[in-house]
């Protein structure tokens, strides 16, 4: 892939799109911001974006859509059966991710639906590299367990390790034969696992998991959910795959799967999602549970124009232009908050920017959810909203005790094409200033636990008065600054 240096100006990662609709954000006052967390319940999640300035929530159906996705968008075929617009969907997944028999799915946690309730049964165990929040929680709604089988070095967080979502592979011959071939449905791989800094694997490893799969006669499902991002990585940092080209890499990745699926919302900048595989009999299982949870077979619960973006969206995974722009403004984010002495997860990864918050937060007790107090303190002295992925995103356990988390963290996302460097250098700026203020900050308790994705929409408050400790400190700082 081709670089762009700089002659007199300091490398930075350049924008190679322009920007030809806008919309306009709003930088609410701090005041605003303290009764916003308020109302919110001190959940991110539960803030309206009139109150947020960037929104690093997530990269989830908040990519930037390209002129060619939404002039698609326009010749959708509208019918309930038999759409063009499906075939032309379904074109594209044999092109780009290799499977010839594509099932629809409203989003990625419906794809996770329909592999559990087709796959799961009481006493299943699903080995995997990392869980991702929903798809445990189908895996266990089904009656099944998973067991999360990295290499010790995906748990650190400073790391130089360029596959931290590399698969143990020891482990996972051990958890094989500790628990049986026939009670493991299948393997599953996430490419750049979520919850631990998006984090890729490499190929090698997956080359090595499918020989462990076929051995002991298990599928091996690929959640492709950030393929193109774990793909450039595999390019950037394994040597075997310097010269080769996106599409080689996502294609080798996904022949070693059996069953691929994958949220749209994020690997194609749409809506959406799927479950695709070479296997006629995979294919047949699955086949009748489109229709009584999602839709037709041609549709699967997306809008036809989604349909239409979205296959535009798998072409455009090719780009790399348009994938590599968002881990390298990741990586800038990192550099430089690491520059001011901001923990944060290293090497960069994809999706957004993971700070530590075990570290920043040490004043914390971890059932007091340093993350989801590190998220609320950052999006009230600054607007940005980040989102915990800690011990508040954990489920209790089955006797309703606090699992927590390996790793507190605040991921500020960087959708695709969004965000313009200044605004990250605002980002650098007020989180390099909370950095500093850290000790100001202070737990959080719950008032309303839902009991299943409590994140979600669970409502929480300062165990005492910290957000009017910091906002004096910001005042003194920042004046009447917003
Ligand atoms: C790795 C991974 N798998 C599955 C999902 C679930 O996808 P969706 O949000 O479309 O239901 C996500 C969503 O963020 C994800 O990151």
């Amino acid at each position: 892939m081709e670089e762009i240096k700089f002659y007199y100006v300091e490398n930075i990662p350049l924008e190679l799109h322009k920007v030809r609709v806008v919309q306009k954000l709003h930088l609410v006052p701090i005041e605003r911001r303290l009764k916003a967390l308020e109302e919110g319940g001190y959940n991110t999640f539960r803030l309206t974006t009139n109150d947020v300035f960037l929104d690093m929530l997530t990269d989830s159906g908040t990519n930037a859509m390209s002129d060619n996705q939404l002039a698609a968008m326009m010749r959708a075929d509208d019918a309930y059966a038999g759409s063009q617009s499906f075939f032309r969907l379904q074109k594209a997944v044999e092109d780009v991710l290799g499977k010839k028999y594509y099932l629809p799915v409203h989003q990625g946690r419906a794809a996770e639906n329909i592999l559990s309730n087709a796959y799961i049964r009481k006493g299943s165990l699903i080995p995997m590299n990392y869980h991702f929040t929903t798809t445990m929680a189908h895996i266990t709604q089904y009656g099944g367990k998973i067991a999360e089988l990295l290499y010790d070095e995906g748990y650190v967080i400073d790391s130089a390790h360029p596959f931290k979502g590399n698969m143990n592979i020891e482990k996972l011959e051990e958890t094989i034969k500790t628990h049986g071939a026939k009670n493991i449905p299948f393997i599953r791989m996430e490419a750049s696992t979520n919850l631990i800094g998006g984090q890729p694997f490499s190929v090698q490893n997956l080359r090595d998991v499918r020989t462990i799969a076929d051995k002991y006669k298990i599928r091996l499902v690929l959640d492709a959910s950030l393929l193109g991002e774990n793909a450039y990585l595999v390019h950037l940092r394994e040597e075997e795959f310097k010269e080769s080209s996106l599409g080689e890499i996502i294609k080798i990745m996904t022949d070693l799967a059996d069953i691929v699926y994958f949220s749209a919302r994020k690997l194609s900048s749409s809506r959406g999602g799927g479950i695709c595989t070479n296997d006629h009999d995979v294919y047949q299982e699955l086949e009748a549970l489109i229709p009584l949870f999602e839709g037709f077979l041609t549709y699967g619960g997306i809008s036809v124009r989604e349909i239409e973006s979205m296959a535009v969206g798998l072409y455009e995974t090719l780009d790399e232009t348009m994938i590599r722009q968002s881990p390298d403004f990741i990586a800038y984010l990192v550099n430089s908050l690491d520059a001011h002495g901001v923990p944060m997860v290293k090497p960069a990864g994809v999706l957004g920017a993971h700070v530590n918050a075990m570290d920043i937060c040490d004043h914390i007790p971890q059932k007091e959810y340093p993350a989801g107090a590190l998220a609320a303190a950052l999006y009230l002295i600054s607007g940005i909203r980040g989102m915990e992925r800690g011990t508040l995103s954990n489920q209790r356990d089955e006797y309703g005790n606090e699992t927590l988390a390996d790793m507190e963290l605040v991921r500020l996302a960087v959708p695709r094409r969004v965000f313009t460097l200044s605004q990250i250098k605002y980002v650098v700026d007020r989180m390099a200033w909370l950095y500093e203020n850290r000790k100001l900050i202070g737990g959080l308790r719950f008032v309303y636990e839902p009991p299943v994705l409590r994140f979600f929409m669970g409502g929480l408050e300062p165990v005492n008065d910290w957000p009017q400790k910091l906002i004096a400190k910001f005042k003194e700082d920042f004046g009447e600054s917003l």
